[in-house]
């Protein structure tokens, strides 16, 4: 079976927030969905609901509870059952339950920055306090690579930190950790008695030959300090659907999220149930065949910037489709303003993940190879000056 991750679909005049967001002439290659259509097996899934015709309130399916248990088998070897799963409605939606259900008013949570911008404002929209340590980066050449800071950690934690939010893999850096890092983290957590929240919600979107781990399946004991977030919304991109759930192993916790969503978090709508369960149970294929083009498509973004941008540096990432481009040297000031303004590119500034983005932007290459050239001309004219 092939799939045309090549063809261009007009999303304008579609209320796409990515693409109707910034006027007509702007390139958006910011918000993280992507330009693909969804897998044909989520479009039947879904049209046979909808033929249905009717809409009214619906029950958690137990088909895809079964369908996830069965996928953090086969993928993780990590056990789960299926009341350890709860719905929720989206990942923002997750990490402000979290932050409400774990400790607290003015108990602190951990986090690695620069990280997905919720993670800084969920802990202070539950009135927690922030604590953050920026992650530790090396440079070779142009490219970057992160990783989590224990030290900056150690630092920044206070004896009312209850909670670390985790990102893995880890936007906008593009990391997946490993197992040795996972367990560095997990040992950390449990030298301080932290409840670890992990955002897994790009683990399937892995380039090369890259293996996700969840935290929680490294151990036992780890598990029941974890909260897991994951979606299908990312892979198949089906986000404005809303479907999306944590796996909490410990029933304690899983008690206080429960609390923590009583009468305010709504249950998942029936197509997100019904997208949700044709993603896990129909579209690996598609799956794979999306991950060989996204990490071709990594490969061009990379030999680009090193080729016509020298005064870049950039990560080369193990996951995600987000590039985090550093344009410190080559401009002034916000450069998603630059860029925008200059090159007609719209892609997220790097402040808006917290300290060690400023001066960075997170580009979004989940698109047809011609969208991301275009993207990519764009920029290397307006920051050499000069006509690509
Ligand atoms: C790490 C992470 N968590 C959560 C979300 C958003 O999740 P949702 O759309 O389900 O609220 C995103 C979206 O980009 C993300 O990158």
């Amino acid at each position: 079976m092939s799939y045309d991750f090549d063809r261009v679909i007009e999303r304008r005049g579609t209320d796409s927030a990515k693409w109707g967001h910034f006027p007509e002439d702007v390139l958006p290659m910011w918000v993280a969905d992507m330009d693909f259509a969804s897998p044909q097996p989520i479009i039947d899934a879904l049209t046979r609901r909808v033929e249905h015709g009717v809409f009214g309130y619906g029950l958690e399916p137990q088909s895809l509870k079964h369908a996830l248990v069965e996928r953090m088998m086969r993928l993780y070897r990590w056990e789960i059952r299926p009341e350890e799963i709860l719905f929720l409605p989206g990942l923002v939606s997750g990490l402000n339950v979290v932050s409400r259900a774990i400790g607290d008013r003015g108990d602190g949570v951990l986090i690695n920055t620069p990280v997905y911008g919720p993670f800084l404002t969920a802990p202070v929209n539950q009135r927690r306090t922030l604590q953050s340590a920026p992650l530790q980066v090396r440079q070779m050449g142009c490219r970057l690579h992160y990783e989590l800071n224990m030290e900056g950690l150690a630092k920044a934690i206070q004896p009312q930190t209850k909670l670390f939010l985790l990102c893995n893999p880890h936007n906008p850096v593009g990391r997946a950790y490993t197992r040795e890092e996972l367990s560095e983290i997990a040992a950390f957590c449990e030298a301080h008695d932290l409840v670890i929240c992990s955002d897994e919600i790009h683990c399937d979107l892995l380039l090369d030959d890259t293996r996700h781990i969840p935290i929680a399946s490294l151990a036992p004991e780890i598990a029941q300090r974890t909260i897991t977030l994951m979606a299908p919304s990312k892979t198949f991109n089906i986000p404005g659907l809303g479907a999306s759930f944590a796996i909490i192993q410990n029933p304690t916790l899983r008690k206080q999220v429960e609390a923590a969503m009583a009468g305010i978090t709504p249950h998942v709508n029936i197509l997100g149930m019904v997208a949700a369960e044709a993603a896990y149970t129909q579209c690996d294929p598609w799956l794979e065949a999306l991950r060989s083009y996204l990490t071709a498509n990594r490969n061009f973004a990379v030999a680009f910037l090193e080729q016509r941008l020298p005064n870049v540096r950039f990560t080369c990432p193990e996951a995600t489709y987000l590039l985090w481009v550093d344009l410190r040297e080559v401009v002034d000031g916000k450069p998603a303003d630059f860029l925008l303004r200059q090159a007609k590119l719209a892609v997220n500034d790097g402040a808006w993940f917290g300290q060690g983005g400023e001066g960075f932007v997170r580009l979004n290459f989940g698109c047809p190879r011609c969208t991301l050239e275009e993207g990519l001309r764009r920029m290397a004219t307006a920051l050499n000056g000069t006509l690509e």
